[in-house]
């Protein structure tokens, strides 16, 4: 059957012409070749393989070809159709491959640099040591025992003996705070605890009491307004001046090695007979007393270091605090816990422990024995 394109020839309809699909297929791959990135990429595909690009348009004029010259078109266009289709593919994985490159270089991780590490902070030495010194008597069955800061002055002087015409009430730079009727204080010791211990414990009583204590003192070297304490007291049936003996050469030991201790007759209302106690140079173990060519500077050669009073508690303290002093007896004992640390690690200023310096503290921490 022929019908009105019978006599349609292939060769003059111009969007089927061979040149002319070669020129679509030479621009496409011109374009192809010319795109830069796989999005250029994508607007050549619309523009050349897409349904509306003239390749795509020769296509469909294809079947309005008579029968006999569809063939040949077709093969033609289907071959241009072909290259532009796999030239693209090409493009498409060389394209994508140097945009992966480019993002893994880019986006490189260089495992080896250094990290800045958050800076790490440190527990105060004197917390450290406060924790290591209450660890000797939990170990041996003592509780820590904590009291206030801000304290009555029944607790700091009266209860302890000291009399509001006491003497040793002046010799403790005592920080009053208003109003002064008020009677309360800042803490001139951790002794206060032994008190209120005793009165809310009861006997027998075996507790250890770690603290700030405050005093109008000079801010220098060797001295602070804020200071810590560490306070012992048992109170049981039979205790003598022995077990005092007995508990601070173990404490001495737990917390400077093989060193002896050594008491020297001392005045404290609280306690009757009272004493202050040295402990062996733990550096030289006195070996640098009398010995000019071997001076030691922890002990500034005397062989001894001052560490704490102590005592047997006076009864009247036992009363005050409503104990029976027929029946019971007590030791107690208190510690400067700053100086504790200064010798036992040569730090030389007391300023450097409240500067909150933490690389102070992490030098401390790793250099305590
Ligand atoms: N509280 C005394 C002070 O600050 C130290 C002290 C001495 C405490 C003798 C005691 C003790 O428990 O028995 O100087």
């Amino acid at each position: 059957m022929s019908g009105p394109n019978d006599n349609y020839d292939p060769k003059q309809v111009a969007a089927l012409a061979p040149e002319v699909i070669d020129g679509y297929v030479e621009s496409a791959l011109a374009a192809i070749a010319a795109a830069n990135s796989t999005a250029e990429l994508k607007q050549v595909r619309l523009d050349h393989a897409g349904d509306r690009s003239p390749l795509a348009l020769a296509n469909r004029e294809i079947g309005a070809l008579p029968p006999a010259a569809r063939k040949e078109a077709g093969a033609r266009v289907g071959a241009a159709r072909g290259r532009v289709n796999h030239s693209l593919a090409a493009r498409t994985e060389e394209l994508a491959a140097a945009e992966l490159e480019a993002s893994l270089r880019a986006e490189r991780v260089d495992m080896t640099l250094p990290v800045a590490l958050a800076p790490r902070g440190a527990l105060h030495p004197i917390t450290t040591l406060i924790d290591e010194m209450c660890d000797v008597f939990v170990s041996m069955g003592w509780e820590v025992a904590e009291g206030p800061e801000l304290e009555a002055e029944w607790y700091n002087f009266d209860a302890l003996n000291l009399a509001p015409d006491h003497p040793a009430r002046g010799e403790q730079d005592t920080l009053w705070v208003d109003p002064p009727s008020a009677g309360k204080l800042m803490r001139t010791q951790t002794s206060p605890v032994q008190i209120r211990s005793l009165l809310e414990r009861g006997v027998p009583l075996y507790v250890v009491s770690p603290g700030k204590v405050f005093r109008a003192d000079e801010y220098d070297a060797t001295h602070l307004p804020v200071f810590h304490q560490l306070e012992g007291l048992v109170v049981d049936k039979g205790i003598s001046m022995a077990d005092l003996r007995g508990t601070l050469d173990h404490f001495a030991r737990a917390m400077f090695g093989d060193v002896r201790t050594r008491m020297r007759p001392h005045y404290f209302p609280f306690t009757e007979p009272s004493a202050e106690v040295d402990v062996q140079c733990f550096v030289c173990h006195g070996e640098s007393v009398g010995n000019p060519d071997a001076p030691c500077r922890t002990c500034r050669s005397e062989g001894w270091i001052e560490w704490g009073g102590c005592g047997v508690v006076n009864p009247r303290v036992l009363r005050a605090a409503g104990v029976d002093p027929d029946v019971y007896s007590g030791f107690a004992f208190g510690m400067g816990v700053d100086r504790t640390v200064m010798f036992r690690t040569g730090a030389p200023d007391l300023r450097d422990f409240v500067e909150g310096d933490v690389r102070f503290s992490h030098s401390l921490n790793g250099g305590a024995r």
